[in-house]
This record gives C-alpha cells, structure tokens and sequence, in this order.
C-alpha cells in the first residue's frame, strides 16, 4: 500500500504516491509561464502531454475557462489527475486520456497550447534518480526520444498562432530539439524562445 502524500502547487491541493513523479517545485515556472500564454492564444482547448498528476496542466488553465485533455500512459497518474481535478473544482473542464502520447489523439484535433512534460533523462543516467519511477524518467539514448515525439505533435496538433511549451533538462538538449524541429520537420515549428532554470529548461515553440 503507497503512503498518499499532498503539496500546493500554484494554489492548487496536488495527491500523488511513489507510483508516479513527485511533483517538483521549479515547473510552477512551466505552468505560469503557460497561463501567461492563454490570455492571448487562439480560443480552443490545452493539451498535456506526459501529465503525470496533472498539476501543471491544472495551474495553466485554472484562471480561464479552457477545457484541458491530460494525456500519460500511467494509470496511477491517471487516477491522481482526476482526483487532483476533482479537488480543485476543475474536473468538468478536464479530460484525461490514458494512452501512448502517440496514439492519443485523432488526427483533426487542434489545440491552442501544447504543455510537454516528456522524460528526459538519458537512459546511461536514470540510477541517478533511484526514488523516481522509471517511466517518468528515462527518455533514451540522449534523453530526447519522447521530447521528439511531442515536438512531431506539436507541429501536428498546434493551432495557428498557438505556442508549445516542452520541458527539457537542460541547454545543450535545448539546442539538439531546436534543430530537429528547423531539420527534420522541414521547419514547419520552430523554437522561439529558451528559458533556463537551476533544475531545467523551457522552450516555446511555434509555428
Ligand atoms: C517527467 S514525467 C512528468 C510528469 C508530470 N508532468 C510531472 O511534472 O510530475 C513524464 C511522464 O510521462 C509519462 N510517460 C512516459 N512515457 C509515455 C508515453 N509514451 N506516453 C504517455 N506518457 C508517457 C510518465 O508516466 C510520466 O508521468
């Protein structure tokens, strides 16, 4: 039986267990950063790829009225975000979608911000993170296997004039995802801005 545990994030009451990724302080950043965007993106829903207990999500679109699609493969994760939207009043506005990022979403689907949260730890490093589950962590060879597979959903699923906005580790992952997007997507999205945190980066990326 997993002990339950709970924090505040952006005003928001967050359960989670040791099933899932504790819920870091620092992507309060992320989640502001996102709602900062809503007040002027495109009308139409979010999407959170990689939403684990969905706080992020949840604090962007809390002080708006869009609907919210939270998508992760992990059903316990699945179950704290519809709890953790209950709690808040948001459950009516949300919806969760237990499935590979891959293969949740119908290909005329449009949304006017893209939140990624994908694993990014190289796989050679994930022993580093003993307490952390696998799952939510080990993004590959060079960390980036999922981070390029939102990015592919992002040029897919992002409205016009929508942003995208991906959590990564750190710079140098930053730089090798704004070159996939200007190479291999022939440019199609592209990295507009780069902010770097102690604990990890965010990129915007549009079309
Ligand atoms: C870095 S964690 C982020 C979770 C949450 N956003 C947070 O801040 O705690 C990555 C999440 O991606 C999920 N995940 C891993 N591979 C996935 C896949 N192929 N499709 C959907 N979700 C996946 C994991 O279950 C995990 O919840």
């Amino acid at each position: 039986m997993e002990v339950m545990k709970h924090l505040t994030f952006r005003g928001l009451a967050i359960s989670f267990d040791d099933q899932v990724l504790e819920p870091r302080p620092w992507t309060e950043a992320q989640s502001e950063w996102a709602a900062e965007l809503l007040v002027d993106a495109p009308p139409g829903p979010v999407l959170e790829l990689c939403a684990g207990v969905g706080h992020i999500g949840l604090g962007a679109v809390l002080n708006s009225d869009r609907h919210l699609v939270m998508v992760d493969v992990n059903p316990a994760a699945e179950q704290f975000a519809q709890e953790n939207a209950a709690a808040n009043g948001l459950e009516a506005r949300v919806e969760f979608r237990l499935n590979r990022i891959d293969a949740a979403l119908a290909s005329d689907e449009r949304f006017s911000l893209i939140v990624a949260d994908p694993p990014w730890v190289r796989s050679a490093d994930t022993s580093m993170f003993p307490e952390d589950p696998l799952l939510a962590i080990d993004g590959g060879d060079d960390g980036l296997d999922l981070a390029r597979t939102c990015v592919d959903l992002i040029a897919r699923h992002l409205s016009a004039d929508g942003s995208g906005l991906l959590q990564l580790g750190n710079s140098a992952q930053s730089e090798t995802i704004a070159a996939y997007a200007a190479e291999s997507l022939s440019g199609s999205v592209q990295v507009v801005e780069t902010r770097l945190y102690e604990r990890g980066v965010l990129v915007r990326i549009t079309r």
